[in-house]
This record gives structure tokens, C-alpha cells and sequence, in this order.
């Protein structure tokens, strides 16, 4: 098994994770009393965007910036929200993250919380993740305790109430704006975009800082360690580490912290074991099912968000999922259209529509019922419902498809023309999830 040294995100704790004083033990809060006692707002800006930490819920966007948005925004009424929406298929690091270092997670999330002056702060958790909201809610109370949450903290007369919101159990619902949506008691849709982002405009209308739970994890050891520790891993434009979620046709699955840039070979055999029973590797999803696959021929890709855009795909939430090769891609690939089928809001037509009939057409294939007529209509609707949509999601359907067509062509085609699956037949999952 691989073991990271420092610098690392994530702390061996001698005791279970909501226990305050295994976490204090480690240096816990110590960043928390730093805030609260000597660094301002300004300097906590400043140390994240010199850390250049950036978002790992999906986007990488730049941390600092985004705090320095909300911070210094001319509406001064500000809310805070922590997004442990997870709910894409093999992506469980924030379950993890939540499951093994709540303490840290609230830390990160007073500190958000502090530095952009919010006037209440959240936990938004996967309504399915209930073990985990309840250890939460455990070490919250026990920070509360200590005097870390709640009313004049530390004495220093910063007031900081910091609540779990049992969340809403679909992918949507991660979708920041329509997260912040259902957080109001609307239905989890994602809100048209621009204007509206959270910055601009999230909860009840006002500037809202949104990030993700390993983003916010990072938070409290940047503060304790220094910027420049920070950076001593990863690359240059994506210093740090992430939390790779490993699924899929591995020895062993799993959550594994690595310095971004590793390569998508080094993840798989150092830290996954390899491919079972010695079979190969036919492709990789680098960023879950919304990104392009990779193929056998590119594992020496690094694992980081410039250099898997550079090569066409994307980093995502680094839910790594792989595939080997007694895997038809045809029905792995209908597996996850049935996914975005059952997942779409259903708000903007060309989302509901085009999932729907993706899914239709793949299921038509796979099941030996396709014509050379159908692969040509999949990939022209992928064409037309591509970046339509509030959201990402029918762009993710169509990318998926898309990717799995134009890598493996050669087994959409061989099903045409025997009109049966090649593959030993195995249950279709026509689940909507
Ligand atoms: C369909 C969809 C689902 C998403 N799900 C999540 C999620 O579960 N958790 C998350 O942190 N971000 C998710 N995101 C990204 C968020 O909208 C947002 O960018 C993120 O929470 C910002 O945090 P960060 O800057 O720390 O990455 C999702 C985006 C889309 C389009």
C-alpha cells in the first residue's frame, strides 16, 4: 500500500474521528485560534490565493479568489455553504473526508465561514450520507463544547452558529445553485446562469461562498503550515494534493491522497494493485462518466485539471473509474446514460429530452436492436443538446456517449451487425438512480 508523507492533507488520528482532542492532538484548531485571534479576513485571502489551492469540487476554480469575491462584495449581507452533496457515480472522497476528518472540516468551514463575514453557515450533506451527518453532528457538538463554535468564540466576540442540512439525495442537488435552491425549500434545480452565481447571488438572494468539502479540508493545514508547505507537492498551476476516489477494475478500490500530477498508471498500480486476474486495461474514466475516457496507450497522463484539459478530458471531482477489457463499452456505457437519464431535473427540455433518448438509443444498441441509422442519430443528438442545459449534466450524457463512440466504434458496430451483444450477457442496470 502507498503511504504520502507531508505535505498531506488528511492526519493520522490516534482516535476516532469525532474525537476534539485526537484531532487538538494533531494540531487541530490551531489555524481556527490563529483567525480568530491574529490574522484578518485580508490575510486569510492572501494566504490562499499565495497557496494557489483550488476548488475540488469539480471546477478548480482558485480559492482565494473566490473568497476574496464574497468577501469584499458590495452587498455585505454573506452566507456560507460546505457542499457535501457527493452523489456522482464513483466519486465517495468527501463520504470519506466526512467519515474520517469531521473535525477538520469544521475548522475549514469556521474559517470560510469567518473570513467571508457570513451571517449563517452550513453543512449541506447527501440526505443518503446518515452515518456520516450524524458523526458530524457528534463532533460538532463537541467543538461547540470547547468553545470553537457558537457565541463569543474563544471570547473574542465572533458569533458563528454552523448547522448540517440534511441535503437532497440526487447529483443535481450538488450543483451549487441547485443546492442553494432546495436549501430554500424549492425543488434542486440548477438556476440559469450568469448572472446568477453564488458569489453574485446564492442563498436568499445574497453573496454566498460555496465550496466543496476536500476544498475546505485543506483550509486549516494551509493556515497551520504556511502557503509555501503547501505547495511542495503537485504542480505548478495545481499545487497540493487531492483525494482520488479509485473504483472500477482495481485489486484495490479505494480513497487515496496523491499529489496532483501524479499519472493515471502510478494511481492504478501503485495504489490500486493493478488490474485484477491480469486482465487489461481497456480505458479510464480520469473524472467519473461526464469526461472524455482515456485510453490503454495514454496512462501516462498526469492527473491534474490543466493537464487532463490539455489532453481533452477533465480532472473533474477525480472519481477515477477503471475499465478492463472484458467490458463491452457498449453496455458500460449505457449503464452511466442511464444514470443521466434518471438524474435530470427535468427543467430545461433538451436535458430531459436528449437523456432520455440517449439512453433509448444505447439501450436499442446494446441489446442488438440498433441500425447504423441509430449510431448516427446518438452522436447527432450528442451534438445537438451538447452545453445546452442550466447545468452540465446533458453535456456530461452527450460527452460520455460521445467519447465511448469515438474510441470504440469498432464494438457499437460489431453489435449492429451480429444484432446481439458480443459480451457474455450480464444484468443491464436500467436502475434510475
Ligand atoms: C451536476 C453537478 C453536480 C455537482 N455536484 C457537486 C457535489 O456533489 N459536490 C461539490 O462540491 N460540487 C459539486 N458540483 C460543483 C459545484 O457546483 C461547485 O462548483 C462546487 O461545490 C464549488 O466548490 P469548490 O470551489 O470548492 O470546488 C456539481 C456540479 C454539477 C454541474
Amino acid at each position: 500500500m502507498v503511504t504520502l508523507t507531508e505535505p498531506r492533507v488528511l492526519q493520522k488520528l490516534d482516535g476516532p474521528p469525532w474525537d476534539i482532542d485526537a484531532y487538538l492532538k494533531v494540531g487541530g484548531y490551531e489555524a481556527w485560534k490563529k483567525c480568530v485571534r491574529e490574522l484578518s479576513p485580508e490575510q486569510v485571502v492572501q494566504e490562499l490565493k499565495a497557496s494557489g489551492l483550488r476548488g475540488r469540487g469539480g471546477a478548480g476554480f482558485p480559492t482565494g479568489v473566490k473568497w476574496d469575491k464574497v468577501l469584499n462584495h458590495r452587498v455585505k449581507e454573506h452566507y456560507f455553504v460546505c457542499n457535501a452533496g457527493e452523489h456522482e457515480p464513483g466519486t465517495f472522497k468527501d463520504r470519506h473526508l466526512l467519515k474520517t476528518a469531521p473535525h477538520q472540516l469544521i475548522e475549514g468551514c469556521l474559517i470560510a465561514s469567518h473570513t467571508a463575514q457570513a451571517k449563517a453557515s452550513f453543512i449541506y450533506v447527501n440526505h443518503e450520507y446518515e452515518e456520516e451527518r450524524e458523526n458530524l453532528k457528534r463532533a460538532l457538538a463537541q467543538a461547540k463544547e470547547r468553545g470553537f463554535v457558537g457565541k463569543n468564540i474563544l471570547g473574542s466576540g465572533i458569533d458563528i452558529d454552523l448547522q448540517v442540512f440534511e441535503g437532497h439525495g440526487s447529483y443535481v442537488a450538488g450543483e451549487e445553485t441547485a443546492m442553494l435552491e432546495s436549501m430554500q425549500g424549492r425543488p434542486a434545480m440548477p438556476r440559469q446562469k450568469p448572472p446568477f452565481y453564488p458569489t453574485d447571488f446564492g442563498l436568499y438572494g445574497k453573496p454566498t461562498l460555496v465550496n466543496n468539502v476536500e476544498t475546505l479540508c485543506n483550509i486549516p493545514r494551509i493556515l497551520y503550515k504556511g502557503a509555501q508547505w503547501f505547495t511542495q507537492v503537485g504542480t505548478e498551476k495545481c499545487p497540493g494534493t487531492m483525494m482520488f476516489s479509485l473504483s472500477g477494475a482495481v485489486n484495490r478500490p479505494g480513497v487515496y491522497e496523491m499529489p496532483m500530477g501524479i499519472t493515471i498508471r502510478q494511481l492504478i498500480e501503485t495504489c490500486g494493485g493493478g488490474v485484477p486476474g491480469g486482465r487489461k486495461i481497456k480505458a479510464v474514466f480520469p473524472g467519473g462518466p461526464a469526461f472524455s475516457m482515456i485510453t490503454a496507450d495514454q496512462l501516462d497522463l498526469a492527473m491534474d485539471f490543466d493537464s487532463l484539459k490539455k489532453a481533452g478530458t477533465g480532472l473533474g471531482s477525480a472519481g477515477v473509474i477503471v475499465v478492463d477489457d472484458a467490458t463491452c463499452m457498449v453496455r458500460q456505457t449505457l449503464k452511466f446514460s442511464n444514470f443521466f437519464k434518471g438524474e435530470s431535473c427535468g427543467q430545461c427540455p433538451p436535458c430531459r429530452m436528449g437523456t432520455i433518448n440517449l439512453a433509448n438509443l444505447m439501450t436499442k444498441i446494446e441489446a442488438g436492436e440498433g441500425t447504423q441509422k441509430d449510431l448516427d442519430s446518438l452522436l447527432q443528438l450528442c451534438g445537438f443538446v451538447k452545453g445546452t442545459g442550466y447545468c452540465t449534466l446533458v453535456t456530461g450524457a452527450s460527452v460520455l456517449v460521445q467519447s465511448s463512440v469515438k474510441l470504440f466504434r469498432h464494438e457499437f458496430e460489431e453489435h449492429i451487425r451480429l444484432h446481439r451483444c458480443p459480451y457474455p450477457a450480464a444484468p443491464v442496470d436500467t436502475t434510475v438512480h
